[in-house]
């Protein structure tokens, strides 16, 4: 049949693809509403509500008739509280005027990675990664190049610096990392990430860093933000939110930092796409930096109590090599053993587990194009503890059932 214009998309349209977490959640709400019990280690959010303090000051704003357009940059007061709250924690030396607040950690990506990736650039991302580097990458006319991470049994994933390096080309235009990362759960060392800051200096690339899961650190593991490291303005965009540390992943509220130039720039952009991230928003936004953090705290507390209990479970399992998340709330095994006793891909896997055993979790094929997607799933612990238990002692059985049969 012939196309009508209305469907004669541009060709890059056609090359990206969406959120797998996202179709799944659909899935799995249409399939509670039909009555189904579904226990989903899923979509990536905090179980928790929006503390009280944050809610209230969205609350008041509204009241007070704040719900107006803003500036694009965001309004200063939440420029100076986002700031305040990096150099505090950081030392980053940002000024109010190198940040953008957007409308959630996504546009900032979007900003940062469209304003940089020129047709036939290479843009080189861990695999796996969070999908939607790559797919603004290619919607430019960049190209991904994966480089994939190394699994150590009893670790977890580490970035392959030597891999990273022999990655880059002439075309190369940029790095992406997320830290902690999604959906590895792993958090880079400071020596791992100065060699890859290294390699950037030296061959004068782009540095996308997403510290989205920068509050989610678990036992002693040591995080070193990319804000820390030495004139990290000439080299870095950086990207934070507020969906993960104070769950407001509905409320869309994030930011980019980069040095004043480039935020100049990237104004004229972030203008044309959405003018400005929701006023009444904003102003919560400022509440949650500079109030009360004690929500924040207690959250993470119960978030690796519940990562200690799924990597128990599922440690009893001869088909999930689980390890111990250090941050972020995901770990992502590799189920091949289950895979390839059985003769099935992992989509089939994470189908069965769903449909006859009312379990969600996602294919590895949701944070890779490369090799990693085909045999390892991710599981998201922001779920309630009971969830945690009962899912996981499900899953176990599921697979030793499906061994079986
Ligand atoms: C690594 C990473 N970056 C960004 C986002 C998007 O966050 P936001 O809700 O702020 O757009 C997510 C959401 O899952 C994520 O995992």
């Amino acid at each position: 049949m012939e196309k009508t214009p209305i469907l004669e998309f541009q060709r890059m349209i056609y090359e990206i693809k969406g959120e797998t977490a996202f179709s799944y959640l659909a899935l799995a709400r249409k399939l509670a509403a039909q009555g189904k019990r579904i226990i989903s280690f899923g979509i990536g959010q905090p179980d928790y509500a929006t503390p009280a303090h944050i809610r209230e000051e969205a609350k008041k704003a509204l009241d007070d008739g704040f719900t107006g357009y803003t500036e694009t940059a965001g309004i200063p007061e939440l420029r100076e509280a986002i700031a305040w709250y990096l150099n505090s924690r950081y030392g980053a030396g940002v000024a109010p005027d190198e940040i953008i607040v957007t409308t959630g950690a996504k546009t900032a990506i979007f900003i940062a990675v469209a304003s940089y990736v020129r047709p036939g650039d290479e843009v080189i991302i861990p695999d796996p990664s969070y999908y939607a580097y790559a797919q603004v990458a290619k919607l430019f006319g960049g190209t991904p190049v994966y480089v994939p991470m190394i699994f150590e049994r009893g670790y977890g994933f580490k970035l392959d610096i030597e891999a990273v390096e022999s990655a880059v080309t002439d075309k190369t235009r940029m790095i992406v990392l997320n830290n902690p990362h999604n959906p590895t759960g792993s958090v880079f060392t400071p020596e791992q990430l100065e060699r890859l800051y290294d390699i950037v200096v030296r061959r004068k690339l782009i540095l996308v860093v997403d510290e989205v899961y920068d509050n989610f650190l678990y036992g002693n593991v040591k995080f070193k933000s990319i804000l820390e490291f030495p004139e990290w303005k000439d080299h870095v965009v950086y990207v934070n939110g507020f969906s993960k540390t104070f769950s407001m992943t509905g409320w869309r509220l994030g930011y980019l930092v980069a040095r004043k130039e480039a935020i100049d720039r990237m104004l004229e952009l972030a203008v044309t796409v959405y003018s400005c991230a929701p006023s009444f928003v904003q102003k919560a936004g400022v509440k949650a930096l500079k109030g009360d953090w004690s929500p924040v705290g207690e959250m993470v507390k119960e978030f690796e109590r519940r990562a200690k209990v799924l990597y128990d479970i599922l440690s009893d399992s001869e088909y999930i090599e689980a390890y111990m998340p250090q941050g972020a709330f995901y770990m992502f095994p590799r189920v091949s053993r289950i895979l390839e006793a059985k003769g099935i891909n992992v989509e089939g896997l994470v189908k069965y587990l769903l449909y006859e055993h009312g379990v969600l979790v996602l294919p590895g094929t949701a944070f890779s194009e490369g090799a990693m997607g085909l045999n390892h799933v991710r599981l998201s612990f922001a779920t309630k503890i009971d969830h945690v238990i009962e899912g996981s002692k499900i899953i176990v059985e599921a697979l030793r059932e499906l061994s079986r049969s």
